[in-house]
């Protein structure tokens, strides 16, 4: 990802594509639904995300040379929105905690490395993976753990993060899933990207960078 990509002012919902689906197929739902019901915390939503929340949370990731990490991936609506964006397939990291999730990434993406891992414990499954990531796109149910884990997951991405890398989070919820004194404290700028109307439900995607690399970015 090229910092002088990244935009300066928020955008709402990114334009949907009239020639795609709204939302993933109906295999994907019916997916969703039976692992949401199993473990309803975890999953977070009873329904993958649409495309327009897809294009949305990946709009500012370039096939930029580097690895791309995404946590809580399901049923990889957001990974294919980032091949579409360019990113090579061997050049993605999955963390996702789901076992049957998990195996339908390692059928659907083969190239991509599939870590079956906690999120809230990054170092640990990550050390497998070597060189700094460009990006980190998180679907991960944030506001489902608790704060002291929030904020290892955000530890965790940005230890693994280049210095000049972002990372990528939706929300239902009206704010951040982080106070910000808890952001500022650790040096993190979090920033709105926009809002998706077009989900169920309406989801608001932030870019989290560190102040410093921000400085230079011109954010
Ligand atoms: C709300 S769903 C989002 C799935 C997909 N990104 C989307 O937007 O459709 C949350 C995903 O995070 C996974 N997940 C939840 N907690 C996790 C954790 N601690 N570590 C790794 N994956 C986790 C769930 O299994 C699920 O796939």
């Amino acid at each position: 990802m090229s910092p002088a990509s990244l935009p300066q002012t928020p955008h709402e919902s990114a334009p949907l594509d009239s020639s795609a689906a709204a939302y993933p197929g109906w295999r994907d739902l019916w997916s969703f639904l039976r692992t949401w019901r199993r473990s309803p915390g975890r999953v977070g939503a009873i329904a993958p995300s649409s495309v327009a929340l897809a294009r949305l949370i990946t709009s500012e990731v370039a096939a930029a040379p580097g690895r791309v990490l995404e946590l809580g991936p399901g049923t990889g609506v957001f990974t294919r929105a980032l091949l579409e964006r360019g990113v090579r397939e061997e050049d993605l990291v999955l963390v996702e905690a789901a076992p049957e999730f998990a195996a339908l990434l390692e059928r659907r993406f083969p190239a991509a490395q599939v870590l079956r891992a906690d999120a809230r414990y990054l170092p640990h499954p990550l050390s497998r993976v070597g060189s700094p990531v460009s990006a980190v796109v998180s679907g991960l149910p944030l506001r489902n753990l608790s704060r002291r884990h929030r904020l290892a997951v955000l530890l965790g991405a940005f230890g693994h993060l280049a210095v000049d890398g972002a990372f990528y989070q939706f929300t239902y919820g009206a704010r951040f899933p982080l106070p910000r004194s808890w952001t500022d404290r650790h040096g993190f700028k979090v920033q709105r990207l926009g809002r998706v109307y077009g989900n169920l439900p309406p989801a608001t995607v932030y870019r989290v960078t560190r102040r410093a690399a921000s400085r230079w970015i011109g954010a």
